[in-house]
């Protein structure tokens, strides 16, 4: 594996080999302190984050190597006007692996044609963030001892949530995993999200109501309503607060369901549900910092690119996604992709044409 762009790119074998190694690390840290000794990480979040830096800093540090980087793109260049391009081609030059979060929607999957060195996608807009993926494998794996066979409800708001979109396409590798995909009909799940899930034949159902379907669950994956994606602020009104997970829902929960949430919750959690023992975000957390730790001793120890490929100049998007790179990096090369054997962009997955 050369980059981390999208969970779908890995198999099911390498998975498993990360999440082996991720256990490793845990059980023995002490044997992993210089895994990435001078090895360095570039940090590069044009978007707030404080778990997800956090955790790839402390991962590399744990790892013996060290970090760099920015999450106020304000005081980058960026802000001068350099385009993506040749902010990656500056920082690959200077890093061994580069970690990345935006807003715009397949831009780490830009970046990977320009790096010299791994680019690791650490959440592009509201399409996808496959390494809390990682964290949330770990965790069920670790806590429920298999991923095969399980009910998993998806609740709140499943059209912009990134941490749904690649749970969802790391839940395709696994056998007979149902879905409940719980959320206001207007926060439902994109259009390729949909057709990903009929092309590959997973069983899903769409409904409004968490209480009933709780019973049913064996992991119950609440996200945040996400503010900061809404165009409209009205229909932020209409939805904020639409689900609230209290301890007498979960009184008709399975014992062993798994309550998880990539964090930072808002309100969609009360605070009394902490105490339960189905509650495993903190956990889930902190299997993401080891998760990462096995991904980065893999990516930063891979050699350098002399060279990137020659990547075609593109003249203009042919994504009309408003949110899609390629609206605001225009020589991107058109690349296209089929999504339930229909034309996508190959950026951001959102249907052309
Ligand atoms: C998530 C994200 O950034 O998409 N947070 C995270 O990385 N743990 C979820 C969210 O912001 O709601």
């Amino acid at each position: 594996m050369r980059h981390l762009i999208d969970f779908g790119d890995m198999s099911r074998a390498e998975w498993e080999s990360l999440y082996s190694q991720a256990v490793r690390i845990m059980d023995h840290p002490e044997q992993y302190l210089d895994a990435c000794r001078g090895k360095v990480m570039a940090s590069v979040f044009y978007e707030p984050s404080t778990r997800t830096n956090f955790s790839f800093q402390a991962a590399m540090l744990r790892l013996g190597g060290t970090v760099f980087g920015f999450a106020d793109p304000g005081s980058t260049s960026t802000a001068k006007g350099e385009s993506l391009k040749d902010t990656i081609k500056m920082v690959s030059g200077y890093a061994d692996v580069v970690v990345m979060r935006t807003p715009w929607e397949g831009a780490a999957k830009a970046a990977s044609l320009y790096s010299n060195v791994p680019v690791v996608n650490a959440g592009d807009g509201g399409h996808m963030h496959p390494t809390q993926t990682m964290a949330d494998l770990a965790a069920i794996t670790r806590l429920l001892g298999r991923v095969d066979g399980l009910s998993v409800g998806l609740c709140g708001d499943l059209k912009n949530g990134r941490t749904v979109h690649s749970l969802i396409k790391a839940l395709a590798k696994f056998e007979q995993v149902r879905f409940f995909l719980i959320s206001p009909q207007e926060l439902a799940v994109p259009g390729y999200m949909r057709a990903f899930l009929e092309e590959n034949h997973m069983p899903f159902t769409q409904v409004t109501s968490l209480e009933a379907v709780i019973p049913q669950l064996d992991v119950l994956y609440m996200t945040r309503i996400q503010k900061e994606r809404f165009v409209d602020p009205l229909e932020y009104e209409r939805n904020k607060g639409v689900y609230v997970l209290t301890r007498r829902k979960l009184e008709r929960a399975k014992e062993k369901m798994l309550v998880m949430h990539p964090l930072p919750r808002v309100d969609e959690i009360a605070v009394d549900v902490d105490d339960d023992p189905r509650a495993a975000y903190f956990q889930q957390a902190r299997y993401g910092m080891f998760a990462r730790m096995a991904l980065l001793s893999g990516l930063a120890n891979q050699p350098r690119l002399d060279r990137t490929p020659a990547v075609e100049i593109g003249t203009k998007p042919v994504c009309l996604n408003p949110r899609c790179i390629t609206q605001a990096q225009a020589y991107l090369p058109p690349l296209v992709k089929k999504v339930g054997g229909v034309d996508c962009c190959a950026f951001c997955d959102a249907a052309l044409g």
